[in-house]
């Protein structure tokens, strides 16, 4: 490990240079982040912020601190989850000098709250979550630093229940943006980021061939919804588990199998648990898997395969491959878990694709602009609250983004904009 007190602790600084220039391979495929920071660099309206981040260490998290950096603020940042960290992304940072940074691959849960606590060291005036830890620790234990911050804004869908909830629990010391409720977030980066590196992550872990499988996925929100449709168009017969009528029924209209857990445990050969829900894969399940099963997780936290119940039920177990456990079971049967069941498309793969983290985090970087606007009484916002992401913010990310693609689109004529206003207007 190589630590500089209060500027980083990382893995091995030696990696910097590889990790340079996996930043620069997300920052060629970024382009409306980098609109941003072209944008902002010159007026710097950050400057005299200091921001906490806590959200994966990875190459498009990088373009996004680098971004935040050279529009002005202070910028300090842990990983959000233990197994997420993109070493070499985290050397490159250390040695590049915008962030402070904390986080490593691999890390235990101690250290990661360690990493945490450091990046409030500097009692920031905003925080930048996924998943909502952060936030969770300054107002747990350290909730005088509450009074000077801002505001925040959460990325994930996860983070944001748990924010709302809080809200409305009226705990909740500062306002919020809820970037994941972004319609440029979540039918974007939920949808086809988890989507596709979710299966990017099974396969670099185990190397089988999807088709002809049978893969359960459970739950189909936007996350779910995105793995199953890709793993249908890979030539896998999907599974569905759902608790929510309606989603359920969008999945038998899309062309899926829609069955209860219980017995979708009985025929699976591969196990996606995307529900944010814990306890999804318990013992009864691991009881009726076949020989060969495989299960993972790509929801936010790693309960929702119970795994103190797989250990319980298991002789022994031990790795076949890299983010791939062996437990034997009864029968003789084999089955396996791969990254932990922690998120296996950060932990196995390399997380969403920067083509889709380019709108989410220019997302985040507005959303940290509008609470600067807050700071200067230019928009009011309650303490406590949860706040949503403008509607003109969605569209003018979504605009960016086709014009840098060359796509163009049309503009309602005056005659066209009058109809639409125009209730009298009917057959
Ligand atoms: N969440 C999912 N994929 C990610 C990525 N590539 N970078 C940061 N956060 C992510």
């Amino acid at each position: 490990m190589d630590e500089k007190k209060g500027v980083y602790k990382v893995r091995d600084i030696k990696l910097a240079d590889a990790g340079r220039r996996q930043i620069e391979w997300a920052e060629s495929r970024m382009p409306v982040l980098m609109a941003l920071r072209e944008k902002y660099s010159k007026s710097k309206p950050l400057s005299g912020y200091k921001i906490a981040g806590c959200l994966h260490v990875t190459k498009e998290t990088a373009v996004l601190i680098e971004t935040l950096a050279a529009a002005g603020a202070e910028v300090s940042w842990s990983g959000c989850n233990p197994l997420s960290t993109n070493d070499e992304v985290a050397a490159a940072l250390a040695v590049g000098g915008a962030t402070q940074i904390f986080a490593w691959y691999g890390m235990n849960v101690e250290e990661f709250y360690w990493c945490i606590d450091r990046t409030l060291d500097f009692k920031p005036n905003l925080t930048l979550d996924d998943g909502a830890d952060l936030i969770f620790t300054v107002h747990n234990k350290y909730p005088n630093l509450a009074a000077d911050i801002i505001g925040g804004t959460e990325e994930t869908t996860t983070g944001v229940h748990r924010l709302r909830a809080m809200a409305d629990d009226g705990k909740m010391m500062y306002p919020v943006i809820a970037v994941n409720d972004a319609e440029t977030k979540w039918d974007f980066d939920n949808v086809y980021g988890t989507g596709q590196s979710t299966l990017d992550g099974i396969i670099r872990a185990t190397s089988v061939l999807l088709a002809g499988k049978n893969v359960v996925v459970a739950g189909y929100g936007h996350c779910g919804k995105g793995v199953a449709t890709r793993a249908k168009g890979m030539g896998a017969n999907v599974i569905v588990t759902e608790v929510k009528a309606t989603a359920a029924l969008k999945a038998t209209l899309e062309g899926m199998q829609v069955m209860p857990m219980d017995e979708a445990a009985k025929v699976g050969d591969i196990f996606i648990t995307a529900t944010g829900v814990k306890d999804i894969l318990v013992g009864r399940h691991f009881d009726s898997m076949k020989d060969g099963a495989i299960f993972c997780n790509t929801g936010h936290y790693d309960c929702e395969i119970n795994i103190p119940d797989l250990e319980e039920r298991s002789a022994n177990h031990r790795q076949i491959r890299t983010n791939c456990e062996e437990y034997l079971l009864s029968g003789n049967r084999r089955v396996y878990l791969l990254a932990q069941g922690r998120l296996v498309n950060l932990a196995a793969a390399e997380g969403h694709p920067s083509e889709v983290m380019d709108m989410s985090f220019a997302n985040q970087f507005m959303s940290q602009l509008r609470l600067v606007r807050v700071d200067k009484g230019e928009e009011i916002m309650e303490r406590g609250k949860v706040y949503d992401i403008p509607v003109e913010q969605d569209q003018e990310i979504a605009g960016v983004k086709l014009s840098t693609q060359g796509f163009k689109i049309d503009t309602l004529t005056e005659e066209q904009l009058a109809y639409s206003l125009d209730y009298a207007a009917g057959t």
